[in-house]
């Protein structure tokens, strides 16, 4: 929409789990449907902005609109945000892996008699922290999410600090909440102002609200 308050504005999303290799057939990945990035990335579409959608193997399509850069690791999205750049807007609500093996072997690791293997790994890049740090090109807003189980203002409110980024966007995903992999969010929006909760509501409506913060933030 050239009409739209975010006419003219590049985002970047990412979305999705990612899958980290143990062996040519073997992954380690999470529950991650991809729906709340999916659902931010078209309420900004409906809004005007280019957006650039990096998504991992997700369980629901990229929205229409978007331009859909897929990618399978952390180490390939990280790539993938980095030639996005610039951006006005980047929006962190992967759930990307915290660790991959340390070296996948070439072929399928076997079932030994006596023993399971030891899986020797190596932190993944933290795409959301790298990019709020940027002193060069960094994006006008950035906006990371946070899936905590318990204590989700204070672990978030630290987490804002720590990873440098303008907003958080926080969310219970503990046990019984139904929402990680369900149509509903219950968020925390963390900005410089504090912490603003938000009622239950469908991930879709998480994804409008959101986006018509950032367009009012950016206007
Ligand atoms: O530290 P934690 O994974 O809880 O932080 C969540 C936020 O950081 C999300 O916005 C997520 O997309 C982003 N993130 C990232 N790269 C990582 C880990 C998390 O961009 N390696």
């Amino acid at each position: 929409r050239a009409d739209g308050p975010l006419a003219g504005r590049h985002a970047i999303v990412t979305s999705g789990p990612t899958h980290e290799p143990l062996d040519p057939v073997r992954y380690i990945a999470n529950r991650s449907s991809g729906a709340q990035g999916a659902a931010v990335a078209a309420a900004l579409v409906a809004l005007g902005a280019r957006v650039s959608f990096v998504t991992g193997p997700a369980a629901v399509p990229p929205p229409e609109g978007v331009e859909a850069i897929r990618v399978e690791t952390a180490r390939q999205m990280q790539a993938a945000v980095q030639a996005a750049l610039p951006a006005d807007i980047a929006v962190f609500a992967a759930a990307v892996a915290d660790w991959r093996m340390r070296e996948t072997p070439r072929g399928k690791i076997k079932k030994t008699s006596g023993g399971v293997p030891a899986l020797d790994m190596v932190e993944n890049p933290d795409i959301l922290s790298e990019i709020a740090h940027l002193r060069d090109g960094r994006p006008a807003l950035v906006v990371g999410f946070a899936a905590e189980t318990e204590d989700v203002v204070a672990q978030a409110t630290a987490k804002r600090a720590r990873k440098g980024c303008d907003w958080i966007l926080a969310n219970d995903v503990s046990e019984g909440t139904g929402i990680m992999g369900g149509a509903d969010n219950a968020v925390t929006l963390i900005t410089e102002a504090g912490p603003e909760t938000w009622d239950r509501m469908a991930k879709d409506e998480v994804g409008r609200r959101l986006a018509a913060r950032i367009a009012e933030a950016l206007s």
